[in-house]
């Protein structure tokens, strides 16, 4: 795919919208023709313009194989049309009907333990099952002939969510598939034994005919096993989007495409999935029920604007209200929803939309909330809505408009999985914790953070945080080492560079190909137990203070570096927990345990301050997200969020003064100042 076919795309879909786009999921096979009717007159109230259609239309549009009925789409299509509201109109493949499982049972998922996945619920198929993607692809071979000269078409929705019910199967039909894979990745048996350790437990292969998924074993299985699994797992599904993404590329050349995925998600390696796509889309679903979900949020769409080089990102689910699948499904409060869709804009959004615009009568989704909810119009939700979509169409400049970062936080998915993988040291270290423990006091700072992988460039940041880089690369290694030679500052933390890319040891001191840069070495780590705390001592540059440290601590033995705290109890009593290492032109922190907010605060804030990074206002009071999207103008739109339960002042740029209700929500504009004044 050219670079610039894909910037021709985005063009088109930019100017179809003209705004940030409002809208959201539309089942209307789920109703009676004359709800169609007041369906476009609410979208029209709520300034909706942008709607997701047809994502479980499967059954509806091949009622029986190779009979295709367009009829109901059709029409609706024309009326959506007719009143103005584009479409991100779905390939349909996310749920395949009955029929299918039926007639080729052997396209059903099934678990590590032999479990078939049956029809009845959605997404019943196995990625790897030809059965699957031949049917797919010729329902995505009709669809895009005959909608896609449609005018109302704005983006292709390939899939639905790949992953969120199958992640992986075990099947024999997968079996298969992963072999040929494993064969591409080892080309010999030899290669593949010597990659996975194969002479630990007498697991040596003489075949790839004898190697099986990790299905459910005596006990744990191998683990290069299980991260080739996790990486197959992923080419897999992308496989099954490629094959789609090659249709619509072929017979709809102009019309841009994207799959939406599924919040913070492990199975699917987004940065591997990317570049086959010509924008990013997310679902978000923050739990309103825990008080700091607002983060993980953030984090999420920081990543997305991230994974295509900071273009704008279309928020393509999220709830108006409660959700159904939640054990307890606290609603959003009044002004919830507002500030949440804000939030999304704020970190580079062009579209918010929702799950789903009419809260559905039956089926198993009929308690999660809706745009138009169970009692109509009439209701604090579409009042919000209404208010909401009238909002955004008041400030149509920011489509299209960037965030900039000067700092870049590192996330690799072979890392995830095999940091989680079994049988190591500690269960507490996990990657959704590292990410947020590390993310948080930047976020808390009103700094502005990219995602990038280990192996990205990182030539446009000033401080890139690494959190626990269990599996570091040679390249990865080199890429961060050079960063910091050549003036770049690093943080990063306890159990990194710990393995390669097979899951196998880095020799000679943990740390491996990092202690260089960090100027130590591990010699051992000493995890803690759940409830266990140590104190550590700041000295040096991070002052005098003290903080507390869970999870994890380790010996650290520096060479080069200076100790900027230590462990003040336990065993490891008076060594080295925090480093501070100068490295050719830069400099790299490093934290050997797992510091509490305030300690993760004081080490990030001092990490800034050296890096010369200033947050988006100065004096941000706490509780006051900031975040700013500058457009090809020039033009800068500060966004302030307050998550205070009291209104607050912020102080601007420009002197003056701002007051924030509780979960207010303001944008400030700032135009550059014309050449010659
Ligand atoms: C998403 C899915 C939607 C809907 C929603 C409910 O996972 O894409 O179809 O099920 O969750 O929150």
């Amino acid at each position: 795919m050219s670079a610039e076919d894909e910037a021709a795309r985005l063009r088109r879909l930019q100017a179809a919208l003209g705004k940030i786009g409002y809208g959201g999921d539309y089942n209307p096979e789920q109703w009676p023709e004359d709800v169609w009717s007041e369906d476009l007159e609410l979208m029209r109230e709520a300034g909706v313009d942008l709607i997701t259609l047809g994502v479980f239309g499967w059954a509806q549009v091949e009622p029986e194989p190779g009979r295709y009925s367009f009829d109901l789409f059709d029409r609706i299509i024309d009326r959506l049309h007719s009143a103005e509201v584009q479409l991100s109109l779905a390939t349909m493949t996310a749920s395949p009907p009955a029929w299918l499982s039926a007639s080729h049972p052997e396209m059903l998922p099934q678990r590590a333990d032999g479990t078939r996945l049956w029809h009845g619920a959605r997404q019943s198929y196995c990625p790897s099952s030809p059965v699957y993607r031949d049917h797919a692809v010729r329902l995505v071979e009709q669809l895009a002939a005959r909608y896609g000269e449609h005018p109302a078409l704005a983006v292709w929705h390939v899939g639905n969510e790949y992953g969120v019910h199958v992640a992986e199967c075990y099947c024999d039909v997968s079996a298969l598939d992963f072999r040929r894979w494993l064969q591409e990745r080892y080309a010999t048996v030899d290669g593949l034994n010597e990659a996975w350790s194969t002479d630990f437990w007498s697991q040596r292969y003489g075949s790839f005919e004898q190697v099986l998924p990790p299905r459910s074993a005596p006990t744990f299985c191998n683990p290069a096993q299980q991260l080739d699994f996790a990486r197959f797992s992923s080419d897999a599904m992308l496989a099954c989007c490629r094959a789609e993404i090659e249709v619509l590329r072929r017979v709809t050349p102009r019309v841009p495409v994207t799959t939406n995925f599924c919040g913070l998600w492990k199975p699917v390696d987004y940065w591997a999935w990317a570049p086959h796509l010509d924008l990013v889309s997310v679902d978000s679903y923050p739990d309103p029920g825990d008080p700091e979900s607002h983060i993980e949020a953030a984090f999420t769409y920081d990543l997305l604007r991230s994974l295509k080089g900071g273009r704008p990102w279309l928020l393509m689910e999220q709830a108006p209200s409660a959700v159904n699948w939640r054990t307890r499904n606290v609603v959003k409060a009044p002004g919830e929803m507002r500030q949440g869709s804000w939030q999304a804009v704020a970190r580079g959004a062009d579209a918010v939309m929702f799950f789903q615009w009419r809260q559905s009568r039956g089926g198993a989704e009929k308690w999660h909330s809706g745009m138009v909810p169970h009692v109509g119009a009439d209701s604090r939700g579409f009042r919000e809505v209404k208010a909401l979509g009238a909002e955004l169409a008041a400030h149509p400049q920011l489509a299209g408009s960037r965030v900039q970062a000067d700092v870049a936080i590192v996330m690799d998915w072979p890392n995830w999985w095999a940091l989680e993988l079994d049988s190591h040291p500690s269960v507490d270290v996990t990657m959704r914790e590292a990410l947020l423990a590390h993310y948080t006091p930047l976020f808390e700072a009103g700094v502005t953070c990219d995602v990038v992988p280990s192996t990205g460039n990182l030539s446009n940041y000033r401080l890139v945080v690494v959190p626990n880089l269990y599996l570091t690369t040679a390249d990865a290694a080199r890429n961060l080492s050079d960063y910091v030679h050549g003036g770049g500052h690093l943080v990063v933390s306890c159990f990194s560079g710990i393995v390669d890319d097979c899951d196998r040891v880095h020799l000679g001191g943990y740390l491996g190909p990092l202690r260089s840069v960090v100027g130590a070495r591990v010699e051992e780590w000493l995890p803690l137990q759940e409830h266990q705390s140590l104190k550590v001592q700041l000295e040096g540059r991070l002052g005098d203070g003290a903080c507390e440290a869970t999870v994890w601590s380790e010996l650290v033995i520096p060479s080069t570096a200076a100790v900027v705290g230590a462990f003040a109890d336990g065993h490891l009593a008076g060594s080295a927990a925090l480093l501070h290492h100068e490295f050719g032109a830069g400099t790299c922190w490093y934290i050997g345990t797992r510091l509490d907010r305030a300690g993760m605060r004081q080490v990030i804030e001092a990490a800034l301050a050296e890096a010369g990074v200033a947050p988006v206002l100065a004096d941000l009071p706490a509780g006051v997200e900031a975040t700013a999207r500058v457009a090809e103008d020039g033009t800068r739109a500060v966004f302030l969020l307050n998550r205070r339960p009291e209104p607050v002042t912020v102080g601007l740029p420009d002197s003056t003064t701002l007051t924030l209700d509780p979960r207010g929500v303001a944008v400030h504009y700032t135009h550059p100042t014309p050449e010659g004044l």
